[in-house]
């Protein structure tokens, strides 16, 4: 297991698909897509090293071969001047490679081909009709005909108007001629497979991994987590020790799980409550881990953040004093355990967002600073494990239930490093962390009974310092407003508010201002991220 030091590296060990990121919004559901369908998938910057990829193709089977190349979309044109581009030697290297919307027009491009912009935009839903000959259509349409017909999804503006040597046409829409070609063994298309709205777009991805003959063994079970568990011992040695900050979500809750089963009482959990916590959490977590029996060590540090926070308004300055004070005391808790390594909860597309940012010289803005401990392992000089690196969410939750975490950790929705106070507008103070604590777990209860809390990525109330009037029996009541949000996501970088029944939403508001004191009105956030965020803060 290598170190993670913001460089985007690729695995060594397993046989894969590389999907080159050119700045697409879908690039990583192209890889999850490829990992659903039971094919190991990397995420890699369009600009990696061709003598890498080279050498990753040349391995044996079995031996970290890169079996196929996906190109993903991008915001850019092939036509910018600063347009990005791979070297056009990755077309001959030997495996399948599969250009997606811009990738599609890349490889027209680098075929020597014409692409030109487009009159209008064509977004949205279209029927695509195809040579059902071809492997990448295979299955798709079983009537006799030699031409089938299906839905996809297109987003583009510049069209192909030329493949180039060798180039032939196997599909295309009313609008759109060349909406997929294939160049020997290379193929493009213009639509996006990898969304839902593209019909049968998981088949068409399942048939050019099969063309790439790629072995479908990636499976998050007993065999993975004995590699990792191997991995960590192989790390960790047969006397070093390590801590783990334990939040009580579900990623770091795997990660202690991973490390307790290498290398047992070696590893101590450290708890920190920052009295920003939800409703009975500190209690849940307590609980857990009594019950599977890891070593751990619980701070209650909620003054100490709440003093801090006293008087701060800034959302950014905020994070930063709750980050800086979890690092000061996770750092006093870690030096009295003198552990060597440090294990954290990090996940794929957290590695790759930070590697993506730092891969653009600094230039992406960032939006809100992630609160973690990034920065101890230099201070403690301690060494970074990160068992979770490669996975997705979806994967970590598997992986989860493959170690036996409890259920109720498993299911729990996402929740903030900087805790309520990502929920709590204007200043962190005891009475609006009661506010928002305690309507939150009204959301959350209303929306367990209905059934919908599963079907949601996040869902808690947010509460700020403005103030609504209401009545209480014949009087004027001056009260709090809170500000419920439901949202559905793909992994957090965008999000949809969720369309609830009317009368979740009038239940949730009820009690909301019957049982949280100082309450007069609820609210229903209906903004999208973007341009919004999840949490206000
Ligand atoms: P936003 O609110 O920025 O959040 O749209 C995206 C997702 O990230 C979670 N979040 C955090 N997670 N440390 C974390 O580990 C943080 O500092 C942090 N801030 C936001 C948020 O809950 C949502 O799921």
């Amino acid at each position: 297991m290598e170190r993670s030091d913001g460089v985007w590296k690729m695995e060594k060990e397993r046989d894969k698909v590389v999907v080159l990121d050119f700045g697409g919004q879908y690039s990583h559901l192209i890889v999850r897509r490829c990992r659903e369908l039971g094919v190991y998938a990397e995420l890699l910057p369009y600009d990696y090293p061709a003598d890498e990829l080279r050498e990753g193709i040349e391995r044996e089977r079995g031996h970290g071969k890169i079996c196929g190349i996906i190109f993903s979309g991008s915001p850019f044109s092939v036509l910018d001047d600063n347009a990005p581009k791979c070297a056009s030697d990755v077309l001959d290297f030997g495996v399948p490679v599969l250009g997606i919307c811009y990738g599609a027009q890349l490889i027209a491009h680098l075929n020597g081909g014409r692409v030109r912009r487009g009159e209008k935009k064509e977004f949205g839903s279209a029927d695509f009709f195809f040579k059902k000959e071809e492997r990448l259509f295979r299955g798709i349409s079983d009537d006799g005909e030699q031409i089938g017909k299906t839905r996809v999804w297109m987003s583009h503006e510049d069209v192909i108007e030329d493949l180039g040597g060798n180039g032939e046409v196997i599909g295309w829409t009313e609008n759109t001629p060349v909406a997929a070609f294939r160049i020997g063994s290379n193929y493009g298309v213009q639509f996006h497979p990898e969304v839902h709205h593209t019909e049968r777009g998981k088949d068409m991805l399942r048939n050019f991994l099969e063309i790439c003959g790629c072995e479908r063994n990636w499976r998050i079970d007993e065999d993975f987590v004995s590699e990792r568990v191997y991995e960590i011992r192989s790390v960790v040695g047969s006397d070093g020790k390590a801590v783990c900050a334990l939040s009580g979500g579900v990623d770091s809750f795997t990660t202690a799980v991973l490390l307790h089963r290498a290398i047992g009482d070696r590893l101590t959990c450290i708890f920190i409550d920052n009295g920003l916590l939800r409703d009975g959490e500190r209690e849940e977590v307590l609980e857990s881990l009594r019950n599977t029996g890891m070593k751990y060590v619980f701070v209650d540090a909620s003054q100490r953040f709440l003093d801090a926070l006293r008087g701060v308004r800034d959302a950014e300055e905020k994070r930063r004093i709750i980050g800086k004070i979890f690092i000061d005391v996770f750092e006093e808790e870690a030096r009295k355990i003198g552990a060597d390594f440090l294990a954290q909860g990090t996940i794929y597309p957290d590695r790759i967002e930070s590697a993506r940012a730092g891969a653009s010289g600094g230039r992406a803005s960032r939006i809100k600073s992630h609160h973690n401990v990034g920065a101890l392992p230099e201070r403690l000089r301690m060494k970074l494990i990160e068992p979770l690196r490669d996975l997705y969410k979806d994967e970590v939750r598997k992986l989860a239930k493959t170690v036996g975490i409890p259920d109720k950790i498993l299911r729990r929705h996402p929740f903030p490093g900087p805790g309520l106070a990502a929920r709590i507008i204007g200043e962190v103070n005891a009475e609006k962390l009661r506010i928002c604590r305690a309507a939150s777990a009204i959301v959350e209860e209303e929306l367990r009974k209905s059934g919908w809390y599963e079907r949601v990525w996040q869902a808690f109330a947010v509460v700020g310092d403005d103030m609504a009037t209401g009545v209480l029996g014949d009087a004027r009541k001056e009260g709090r407003i809170v500000i419920v949000r439901v949202v559905s996501s793909e992994e957090a970088m965008t999000a949809d508010f969720v369309r609830l029944p009317y009368e979740i939403l009038e239940k949730m508001s009820r009690r909301i201002t019957n049982e949280v004191e100082g309450v007069t009105w609820v609210a229903y956030a209906i903004s999208s991220k973007p341009p919004s965020t999840i949490e206000p803060c």
